[in-house]
């Protein structure tokens, strides 16, 4: 059974890593890693956060890739081979969101959603799972979003339970085969991650109040990659997220339906 992942020269595969959590997750395992493939649409972007981990110890690779197509995974499990890379870790950050009502929703950001945060955080996990050398890590992030079913974030909160359940039933599954599964649920974190899930009629469902649950991305992925290391299959970084998921987890589900509600109806 796995009592943690060591980081110390992990070959990790870090999708969404063009910016925020992702881009965080590479500067601080650049000092210990091997290899890092970094893996986002945006090449310059990718460009950008390599140039940043010049003289680190690992070797960084940028691997461009949409995540929400059918191809993403291919794309990612072949760059791998081309390069002769057998990864001990696989970070799944690269997601999205979207404020707002679903009935109000596009159909196209709806399903982009589902493919990116649901469908191939899935096949990239089974696709690469074999090629992994073990000791292995599987690193999927979550949030907050996962413990409540939140209005105005039906989706994404949605698939972020998925995230979670699967998380942790993986955690379960893949013990005896050496590989450490471990998922993290931040909060509201400053990232990218508003304007991408802000829509262009500035549909915004941010609330007051997130802020008391604000954590830096530096600290989300110090507590993420240290939960990893120590082999907790879930956690809740900051102290205030902690406790609000914690309480979340505990609530009768109709006493959170009221609550949700009153919340929905005070914007
Ligand atoms: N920030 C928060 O408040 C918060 C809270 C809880 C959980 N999270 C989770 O944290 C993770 C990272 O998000 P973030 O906050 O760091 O937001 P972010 O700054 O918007 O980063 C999202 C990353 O995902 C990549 N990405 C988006 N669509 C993609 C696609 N189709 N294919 C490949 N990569 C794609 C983006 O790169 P490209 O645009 O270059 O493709 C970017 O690198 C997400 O799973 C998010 O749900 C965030």
């Amino acid at each position: 059974m796995p009592t943690g992942f060591p980081l110390d020269q992990c070959r990790a595969v870090i999708t969404g890593a063009s910016s925020g959590l992702g881009a965080e997750f590479a500067r601080q395992l650049a000092p210990h890693a091997q290899t890092l493939v970094l893996v986002a649409r945006r090449a310059e972007a990718l460009e950008a956060v390599k140039a940043e981990l010049v003289g680190k110890q690992a070797q960084v690779l940028c691997c461009v890739a949409d995540l929400a197509t059918d191809a993403g995974c291919t794309t990612v499990s072949d760059f791998l081979s081309a390069n002769g890379l057998k990864p001990t870790l696989l970070i799944n950050n690269a997601g999205m969101g979207d404020y707002g009502s679903f009935a109000s929703s596009s159909a196209e950001k709806t399903r982009t959603q589902i493919d990116l945060n649901i469908t191939a955080l899935t096949m990239l996990t089974h696709e690469l799972l074999p090629q992994m050398d073990r000791p292995a890590g599987i690193l999927n992030v979550s949030s907050l979003a996962s413990t409540l079913p939140m209005p105005e974030l039906a989706v994404y909160a949605a698939s972020k339970s998925y995230v979670t359940s699967f998380s942790e039933a993986l955690a379960i599954e893949l013990a005896p085969e050496n590989i450490t599964v471990s998922c993290v649920c931040p909060g509201p974190t400053p990232t990218n991650f508003s304007k991408t899930a802000k829509r262009s009629d500035g549909t915004d469902t941010n609330r007051d109040g997130q802020g008391l649950l604000r954590i830096p991305p530096a600290q989300v992925v110090r507590e993420a990659l240290a939960a990893l290391k120590n082999g907790q299959a879930c956690i809740f970084p900051g102290m205030g997220v902690s406790i609000a998921g914690r309480v979340f987890r505990l609530l009768p589900r109709r006493l959170m339906r009221v609550l949700l509600r009153r919340r929905a109806r005070s914007k």
